[in-house]
């Protein structure tokens, strides 16, 4: 806070009456400018304070708006569709869906953005906008119109890629031919697997090749500390869904709510169950024609609950395997597909060496071998190459980590 300026002193000049007309003439003249440049110095002064002022009492008169909104009712949570030119946005309201064009001051039309999260009061009012940590609820759910995998990128999976088109997609796409038929599409699908095979890139790519608008939410992501929060958070997920309709909820590591009961009674394990719960009475109230289809990938099957797998709930599943052989060699050629690979590589052996490998271990080795092509001062990456980060990864392995494939799947 800036301090008053120190005012310059008065003029004072004590002109003998004695003197003769052109000496005391001249001393008026000095007297004169000293009194003009005091004059001048003051205006200036007169002049910040005045400024100084305004900016003051605009901050008062924001402080105390701001108080009176903080004094008012609860406000409600909104996103920004759209952020116009004219100090306005357009908010749409959460759980009604009500859109409206609202004024916002311009210090706080300059930090917003389409898409962000703002508390609104009753009259629309922009009051806060909500940061990530707010925002905990819209993070943990990632929204995307289209993900970025096509079906093209997984291999060795063609028969479950068409399992789950069948599942999923058609009854998007083609809901005519179950009413025809007169029957109901699976109502959810289920991916199990061991790690590492493709089963969250398949879930993405339905997404990517529908029109539908893609949900995804780490099953760990809903087990949450407080109480009520788990459930809320589904069903916030599955009123998002409806808005957004045609829709796919993609539920990832669902094992982390949905584990067989414990024996254990803690407070952490009923809320997981109460979080369950919630999911099996959303899913249950759903109509399956609708426009929103649910998958849900777990690597731990044996651990789930069978509630979740009665008719109505996840009805359709579907085992991704470790990769075969040929199944290697597309993961092999689909991630070298953008390197830069001598002529020479012969994928049919690599496939062959690397029995046990997941797609991912698959997608890791591929980069190891454009390490040891760097390493080698080449641009262009051998098939020793690939068998030496074949090596490096089993030496990595035998230490101390047990390969993650086949872990948990016996
Ligand atoms: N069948 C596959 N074809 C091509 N790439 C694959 C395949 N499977 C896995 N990958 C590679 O491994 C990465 C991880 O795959 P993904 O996340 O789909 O595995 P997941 O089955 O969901 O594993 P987890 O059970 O651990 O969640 C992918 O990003 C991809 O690069
Ligand atoms: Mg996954």
């Amino acid at each position: 806070m800036s301090r008053s300026p120190s005012i310059p002193d008065r003029p004072h000049r004590d002109i003998d009456p004695d003197l003769p007309d052109n000496e005391r003439l001249e001393a008026l003249h000095g007297h004169f400018s000293d009194l003009v440049d005091v004059n001048e110095q003051l205006a200036s002064q007169l002049e910040q304070a005045e400024d100084r002022r305004e900016q003051l009492r605009e901050r008062v008169d924001r402080v105390e708006r701001e108080n009176e909104t903080l004094k008012g009712s609860s406000l409600y949570i909104a996103t920004v569709e759209d952020v116009l030119d004219n100090d306005e946005v357009v908010v749409k309201q959460h759980g009604n869906n009500q859109e409206v064009l609202t004024d916002v001051s311009p210090r706080m039309l300059e930090r917003l953005e389409a898409g962000d999260r703002v508390a609104v009061n009753d009259s629309f009012a922009v009051q806060t906008i909500l940061d990530a940590e707010t925002d905990a609820r819209a993070q943990s759910m990632e929204i995307s119109e289209r993900p970025q995998v096509t079906y093209g990128e997984i291999g060795g999976i063609d028969e479950q890629i068409r399992e789950v088109r069948e599942a999923v997609e058609q009854p998007l796409a083609e809901p005519e031919l179950f009413e025809d038929v007169g029957i109901e599409p699976p109502s959810g699908v289920l991916l199990h697997g061991p790690p590492g095979t493709g089963k969250t890139m398949l879930a993405k790519a339905v997404a990517n090749e529908t029109n539908a608008t893609f949900i995804k939410m780490a099953g760990s992501e809903l087990v949450r500390k407080f109480i009520g929060e788990g459930s809320r958070l589904v069903r916030d997920l599955f009123e998002m869904a409806r808005e957004r309709e045609p829709a796919i909820i993609f539920i990832d590591e669902i094992d982390a709510i949905a584990t067989t009961r414990t024996e254990s009674k803690t407070s952490g394990d009923a809320e997981v169950q109460r979080t369950m719960m919630q999911l099996l009475s959303e899913m249950d109230g759903f109509d399956a024609r609708g426009e929103i289809r649910i998958i849900a990938a777990t690597n731990r099957f044996d651990m789930l609950d069978r509630a979740i797998l009665r008719p109505g709930r996840f009805d359709r599943l579907i085992e991704v395997p470790e990769a075969d052989q040929d199944g290697r060699e597309q993961i092999l050629q689909i991630h070298t597909r953008g390197m830069n690979v001598d002529d020479e590589v012969d994928f049919d052996d690599l496939a062959e060496e690397t029995d046990g490998y997941s797609g991912a271990e698959i997608e890791s080795l591929t980069t190891e071998a454009g390490m040891f092509a760097i390493r080698n001062d080449r641009e262009e990456v051998h098939h020793e190459d690939f068998l030496n980060a074949i090596e490096k990864i089993e030496d990595d392995d035998s230490s101390d980590v047990i390969s993650s494939a086949g872990y948990f799947y016996q």
